[in-house]
Order: structure tokens, then sequence, then C-alpha cells
């Protein structure tokens, strides 16, 4: 047989990934001369019958190959295999295209399905797909392959039903086509460093599904359309990226993420300029003191006022959970409108005597007996008791529109994937989940309204790479979990993260409590948070919002004020903590069980990169090099002692220990560049940050550091808020640890610290 071979030359990286496609339309990638993906069939299931190309009943018909440039994507080469399905007397040209990008490293396969309606009188289950390209046999290629895989599955970005496992004929991937989301592959023998690929859905994220089929000896990922979309429309494509990394789990996943963002144009510059994501706020959603629930004696209005008025904190938004509103039918919502026994006085009287502080409020799926039904086209499914905004009205728009009046900034849509799955028309209607979202998303972009997802499953996540104002994306289960059973960890974020940051959404762990015991809370007398300050940490270095919900006696002004600035400007580090590759390997590695959280994220001023390492509920201990979190050589210190400092290098590794970081403590780190003066003795200094804060080292705290030509002065640029006092800490090999208290200036909030051989100071 004679092989076509095309070589993916990859701009910037000398590795070796090819795709080889042969004259039958089998097509293989390799890594570094690998295998590492091998096609299965490709297939259509139309008029209640499969056509594949394993029984001959999809037939290949012509091989060619052509160019083309994509304006955010750059150049490609395409390979196209064309089949002819002859269903019913009609003959269908289907086009599969396997596209090489020349500076991307990726390929993309593209099926177009003809020019014919493909329709389905029995349709298949919504977990199947009824189209299938590309597929990959799942196996272990030879006793020397030993690889693992990690997916985003389930709500909360995938956080609920993500795993890991082998890469092997009898591991499951993907357990739900609905509930599934991006693969990523990776090899055991390099940890997670090095070669990864990420398969993932490219195009039409609310219609097409990643699932496994199982087969008596073999595993196949099939990727395709939906199986109970009733209808595929004449010329529709869809497609999915398989994209390749030399840089390891986590940089790997980011390039990925960046490539996704390009094909879609998505900037982050709603996610930056979000209110709420930058600013400490008040939730009260199902975690918190006030989730249906209100002071004794007091209604909600009383109690809302409260908050903002007696707690001492600098809360710049409230959020208002699912308790305000008017439910129908099925709990879901019937108006969107404040319920007379909740706010009297309706919210833009709440909003005026609030100060007119912003609010960000929670909705849900709609319900049969919606009011707006009468006035606005949506689609119902009596079964499910509920209904769907179709969006090709003004629905959207108004319902914002009135919202901006009491102060809404943040619009939060919750049970996304209740929506999407206990609803019948978003099943089998091709285009309405995107639709849905779509028409939702652009009314908040009229409106500069921005948007919460929560219970969103790993495809509305990839769905808002289309929708420029969904901001951020709850990536843990509700806190009330870790509240009733502490033994159920709800901060443990650091795999989801990495998709919602990925694609451009700051990840939100939820509400916290500050203070361990809150009697009178909703969650019963033994509810307890065991560990606040480690949702306090894990909240700020997410780099989503920060949002307490603590009863107005129980917060704990300081321990939250870690998070922020004086005047509640969350100091945030460059990406959200996310899990280390070794973890992620290990995951995999012991069959899906978890070695422990042992994150780290990063901070870069000027080039100068300052890195943070968490760990928590160790099962094992670890060794740490700087290589492992992408770091340089430098200096290390416990957030607990800046006193003690350690030089953390190849040959100081740090170590992580499972009895101190355990289930119910913290361990955390600061890493600094150490620098050397050019003076006669060599001084050695570092900053060591923010003493008061958790993220020591922010862009929003520290705007430039600089040294003079001759390398014997260091200037250190600060911002806060005027007459703040910030404790700095600095390492010097002559003056030791020294802390200096600086003090910002009352004309520009600006403070410069001085570092010489002899001397620190603020100016
Ligand atoms: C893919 O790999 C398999 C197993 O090595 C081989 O039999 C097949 O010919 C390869 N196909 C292509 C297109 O390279
Ligand atoms: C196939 O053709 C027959 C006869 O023309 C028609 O009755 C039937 O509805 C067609 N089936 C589909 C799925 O279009
Ligand atoms: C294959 O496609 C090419 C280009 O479209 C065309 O020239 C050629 O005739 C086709 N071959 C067959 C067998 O259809
Ligand atoms: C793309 O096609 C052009 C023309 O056929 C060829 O010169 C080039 O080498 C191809 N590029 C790749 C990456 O295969
Ligand atoms: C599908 O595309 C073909 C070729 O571009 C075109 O002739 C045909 O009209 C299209 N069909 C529909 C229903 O849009
Ligand atoms: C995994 O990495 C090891 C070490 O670099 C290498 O020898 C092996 O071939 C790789 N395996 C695969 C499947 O690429
Ligand atoms: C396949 O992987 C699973 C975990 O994903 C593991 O339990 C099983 O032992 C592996 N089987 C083989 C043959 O390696
Ligand atoms: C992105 O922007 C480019 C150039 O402005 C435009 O050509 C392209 O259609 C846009 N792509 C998407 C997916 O919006
Ligand atoms: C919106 O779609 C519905 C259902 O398809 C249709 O009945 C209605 O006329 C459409 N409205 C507008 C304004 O296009
Ligand atoms: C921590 O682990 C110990 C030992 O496995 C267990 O008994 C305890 O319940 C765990 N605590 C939490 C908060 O998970
Ligand atoms: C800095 O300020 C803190 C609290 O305001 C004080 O406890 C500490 O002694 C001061 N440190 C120095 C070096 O002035």
């Amino acid at each position: 047989m004679r092989l076509v071979v095309f070589l993916l030359v990859i701009v910037g990286c000398w590795c070796d990934v090819r795709i080889l496609i042969d004259e039958d339309g089998g097509y293989n990638i390799t890594v570094n001369n690998q295998l590492w993906l091998r096609s299965s069939r490709t297939a259509i299931y139309t008029d209640t019958q499969w056509y594949s190309t394993e029984d001959n009943s999809l037939i290949l018909t012509n091989v060619t190959v052509a160019e083309g440039d994509d304006p955010n994507l750059g150049s490609w080469n395409q390979t196209t295999l064309t089949y002819d399905l002859v269903s019913n007397q009609t003959s269908t040209s289907i086009s599969a295209h396997i596209r090489q990008w020349n500076i991307i490293s990726a390929f993309t396969f593209h099926l177009e399905t003809g020019d014919n309606a493909l329709t389905d009188r029995i349709a298949l289950d919504m977990e199947q797909v009824r189209t299938v390209f590309p597929s990959f046999y799942i196996e272990k290629i030879d006793m020397n392959d030993q690889r693992g895989f990690f997916t985003f599955e389930g709500l909360m970005s995938g956080e609920t039903g993500k795993h890991a496992g082998n890469w092997n004929a009898s591991s499951r991937v993907i357990n739900s086509g609905m509930q599934g989301g991006p693969v990523v592959l990776f090899n055991l023998t390099q940890r997670g460093e090095d070669d990864v690929l990420v398969l993932s859905p490219f195009s039409h994220f609310m219609a097409t599904s990643l699932t496994q089929r199982n087969k008596i000896l073999d595993s196949i990922l099939e990727y395709g359309i939906i199986g109970s979309m009733s209808s595929i429309p004449a010329n529709y494509t869809h497609s999915m990226i398989v994209f390749y990394s030399q840089n390891g789990i986590n940089e790997g996943i980011r390039e990925w993420g960046e490539t996704m963002q390009r094909a879609f144009n998505r900037t982050n510059e709603n996610r930056l300029n979000d209110l709420t994501i930058n600013y400490l706020g008040y939730y009260t959603d199902n975690g918190g003191y006030y989730y249906y629930h209100t002071e004794d004696g007091m209604n909600y209005e009383e109690t809302m006022l409260n908050v903002a008025h007696k707690i001492p904190l600098p809360f710049h938004y409230i959020q208002l959970d699912s308790w305000w509103y008017f439910k129908g039918i099925g709990n879901g919502v019937s108006q969107w409108t404040a319920r007379p026994d909740v706010f009297p006085d309706g919210l833009a009287v709440l909003h005026r005597r609030l100060e007119n502080i912003p609010l960000a409020a929670h909705n849900r799926y709609w319900s049969y007996d919606t009011v707006y039904k009468q006035k606005y086209a949506f689609a119902l499914d009596p079964g499910n008791g509920k209904a769907l905004p179709i969006g090709n009205d003004s629905f959207w728009i108004d319902l914002f529109v009135e919202a901006r009046n009491w102060g809404l900034v943040l619009y939060e849509q919750d049970w996304l994937n209740v929506q999407t799955i206990d609803f019948l028309p978003t099943r089998v209607d091709i285009n309405l989940g995107e639709q849905w979202l779509m028409s939702m998303g652009e009314a908040a972009k009229q409106t500069e309204m921005n948007i919460q997802y929560c219970m969103s499953l790993p495809r509305h996540i990839l769905q808002a790479l289309q929708i420029p104002r969904v901001t951020h994306a709850r990536v843990s289960d509700d806190y009330a979990v870790h509240l009733k059973d502490s033994t159920r960890s709800q901060w443990n974020i650091g795999i989801s993260s990495m998709l919602a940051d990925a694609i451009g959404l700051a990840p939100f762990k939820d509400v916290l409590w500050s203070t361990s015991l809150q009697p009178g809370s909703p969650y019963g007398t033994s509810s307890k948070e065991i560990l606040p300050e480690r949702e306090i940490l894990i909240a700020t270095l997410s780099t989503g919002p920060v949002g307490p919900g603590d009863g107005i006696d129980y917060a704990n002004i300081q321990s939250i004020m870690k998070c922020c600035r004086r005047d509640g400007l969350i100091l945030k580090p460059d990406r959200p903590l996310t899990t280390i590759n070794t973890l992620v390997a290990d995951w995999a590695f012991y069959n899906g069980v978890i070695q422990g959280e042992l994150y780290s994220t990063q901070t870069t001023i000027n080039d100068r990169t300052f890195h943070i390492i968490f760990a928590s509920a160790m099962k094992r201990d670890y060794t740490v090099y700087p290589s492992m979190i992408g770091s340089e050589s430098g200096i290390i210190w416990s957030y607990d002692n800046a006193q003690i400092t350690a030089i953390f290098d190849d040959t100081h590794p740090l170590d992580v220990l499972a009895n101190k970081c355990n289930n119910e403590t913290i361990c955390l780190w600061y890493v600094s560049p150490l620098w050397q003066f050019n003076d006669p003795i060599r001084t050695k200094y570092a900053l060591l940050g923010e003493w008061s804060k958790w993220t020591a080292v922010s862009q929003q705290r520290f705007t430039s550091i600089t040294t003079n030509k001759e390398k014997t002065q260091a200037i250190i640029t600060l911002q806060g808020v005027a007459s703040e006092i910030v404790p700095i800490v600095l390492f010097h090999s002559t003056l030791h640890t020294i802390t200096v208290n600086c003090s910002m200036s009352t004309e520009d909030g600006q403070a410069n610290v001085i570092v010489t051989p002899t001397h620190v100071m603020c100016s």
C-alpha cells in the first residue's frame, strides 16, 4: 500500500509530531516517531442506520490535498477524504478534512456532512454520537508504552467528574459524552513534563461530544454530533483539535487554550475589567450564612443592609442567590424579579439604600410556566417542566436593561448542566444550545454586563470562547458540602482551574467562611469550616472572585484582608494556582487516586518571576525541584516565617512532607529570585514581598523593579491606597531578613523601596 506521509513542521520546536495518512483514509499521529494515536472508523448515522468505513457502507472515493490560510491561525495544508453515503437512493458526498497547521502545533479534523440534511426518525442516545470523525483507539501500543490521561468531566468546569488513569483499552476515559470535555494525554515516564496532547472539540461545542465506544477488545474515542440531535442541516461542518506541546501538562493546556482563544478572537479584556473579579465582594449562595436565611426577626432587605453596614470590610458588590426571585413548576424561575416577602420595596430601592453598591444576581433554568413565554419566544418542554428563551427577540436585552436599573453588574447563570441535559429541545435541536448562550452573551455585551457560569459542563466553558462577556466560572462544588462534611474538600480546584483559565475565564472557588464556627447558620449545628485560611488563600490565588459569606458577627476581618489592598482590590498572582505536572502524572499513574494537592503559581514583575508553592492533603512525600514549577533557582521561605530563608535550586530542592502538609493543615512557600550587587563583597538580596498578604508579590502592588547601571542600587516601586502602610520583607546578605514599613504617598499612592549594599529604606 502506498503511504502518503505528511510531516508537520512546528515553528520553534524541533520535536517531531507527524500525521501519516494512507490511501484507505487511515491516519496515525506520532510523537518522536512513537505511535500515539491510531485512527478507527469514520461513520454517520442517518435513516436509522449506521454508514461506516468498517463495513464499507461508507465508501472512500477520493483523497485530495489543498492549502489555505486562516486569518487567526495562519496557513494550513489539508488532506480531504471524500466519502460517498448512499442512503434511500440519494447519494451524499461527505468530506473529512485533516488540517495540518504550519504555525500552531496542532491538527484539526473537520467533517462536512454534505448538501443534504441528515434526519432521523429514531434518534440515538444523547450519550452517543451520530457522526464519527475523527476516532482514535484508546490503547497501550506496546509494553514500553507508559502513557497516562486525565479529563475534565461533569459540572463546575469539569470538576465533579474529573478523572485520570492509564491510557489503555480497559480504561474509562469518557464516562459521559454530555458531561465530558477535553482529554489530556501525556507520557508517564516523563512524569507529565515534555510531550502532551490535548484533544478537544474545536467548534459547535453545544452540539458535539467526545465519547467512548467499547467493543469486545477495543476501546475507541469518537468525536461527533450528539446522538440525540434529530437533524444535521445541509453543509454542516464540525471539528475537533489535537494539540501538541512539548512543554508539559500545565503549559500544554495553556498553549492549547491560547490557540482556542485565538481561533475565536477571544481576549481577556472583560476578565481584566470585571469589578467582581478585581474586588472583594459578599456572597449569599449555598454555603453563605444568609442562603435562604436571614438575621432573626429581619427580612432579607434588612439583613443585606446590615451586611453592608455592619461588616467592616471594603465590599464592592453583593451577590444575591436564588432566594430572591419567583419560582414555578419544578422550582424553575417563573419571573426574575424580587419577591415582596424578600425585598418588599423592590431591588431599585434596596440598591439605593445600599448606597448604590453594585449587585451580582443568580439565575437558574426557566420553568415551564414562566411568565415571559407570553411575550417572548421560548422553547418549551412540558415533560421536564422547563422552558428556554430561543433568543431571537429582545428577551435578554429587556431583562438586562431592567436589571441595570437596580444595579446589576454581574449575571450569574447557574444550573447550566440541567438546562442542557434535563431539557429535551437542547438535546434534539442542533442549534438551540449555542443560540441560547450566544443571545444571552450578545445582550450582555450590549448592556455591558458580565456573566458568571455556574454548574457549567466543559462544553459551556468551551462555548464561552465565543461569548466575550463570560468572564469567570465556578470550578468547585457548592461550599455547603464542605461545611456539612469537612472530609469533602471543596477548595481543591487545582485541576478545574486549568480548563477555565485556558479558555480565558477566571476560576471561582465559591463563597467561604473566615471563622470556623458560625452558630445559627442554615447548615446545622455541626457545620464547620476546619481551615478558614486555606479557603481565603485559595480564593485569592485562584485569580477569581474572593467572596466571603460570613454571618455579620463572624467575619474575621484581618484574615480576609490578607486577600486585598486596604480598599478591597484583590492582590493576585498572574495565573491561577494549579496542580503541578508531577502530581497530575501521579494521579494517572496511581489509577485515578490523587496523591495530594500540590499547586504552584507565579507573578512576573519586569521579567523577574516569583513563585508560590502550596501543599495540603498530601498522601505521600514529594521533593520539588525548581524545574517542576517552571522556576529558576532562588530563595525560598515559608509563609509563616520570613526570618528563615533557604536556597532553592537543583541541589537544594524542597521537601513537601505528607505528615506536615496534611488534610487539616496548609503549607505555603514563596520563591524569589536572588540578585547580586556589583559591590566588592557581592551583596545578595531578594524581594520576599508583602508580608501581610497571601500574594506576597502581585502586579497590583509592585509596578516595577529596576537596578541602576552600576548595579549598586535597586528601586522597587509600589502602589496602593494613599497613606496605606505596606510591610515589605527583603532578604539581604548583610542585613539578613529585613522588614520596611512603606507608607504610600498621599499624593499618588506610590512608594519606593531603595536597596543598596548597606541599607534598605522606603521613601
Ligand atoms: C498506523 O499504525 C498501525 C500500527 O502500527 C499500522 O498498521 C498502520 O499501517 C499505520 N497507518 C498509517 C496511516 O500510518
Ligand atoms: C426513504 O424513502 C422512502 C420511499 O421513498 C420513504 O418512504 C422514506 O420516508 C424515506 N426514508 C427517509 C428516512 O427519508
Ligand atoms: C478526486 O478529486 C480531484 C480534485 O477534485 C479530481 O480531479 C479527481 O477527478 C477526483 N478523483 C476521483 C476518482 O473522483
Ligand atoms: C504544504 O504544501 C506545500 C505545497 O504542496 C508544500 O510545499 C509544503 O511543504 C507543505 N507543508 C507541509 C507542512 O506539509
Ligand atoms: C450546500 O453547499 C452547496 C455547495 O456549496 C450549495 O450548492 C448548496 O446550495 C448548499 N445547500 C444548502 C442547503 O445550503
Ligand atoms: C516516553 O518518554 C520516554 C522517556 O523520554 C521515552 O523513552 C518513551 O519513548 C516515551 N513514550 C512515548 C509513548 O512517547
Ligand atoms: C489500564 O489502566 C487502568 C487504569 O486506568 C488500570 O487499572 C489497568 O491495570 C490498566 N491495564 C493494563 C493492562 O495496563
Ligand atoms: C476573528 O477576527 C478576524 C479578523 O478580524 C476575522 O477575520 C475572523 O472572522 C474572526 N473570527 C471569528 C471566529 O470571529
Ligand atoms: C423566533 O423563533 C420562534 C420559534 O422559532 C418564531 O415563532 C418567532 O416568530 C421568532 N421570532 C422572531 C422575532 O424572529
Ligand atoms: C484527614 O485524614 C484522616 C486520616 O485519613 C481522616 O481521619 C480525617 O477525617 C481527615 N480529615 C479531613 C478533614 O478530611
Ligand atoms: C511595621 O508596622 C507594624 C504594624 O504597624 C509594626 O508592628 C512593626 O513593628 C513595624 N515594623 C517596622 C520595621 O517598623
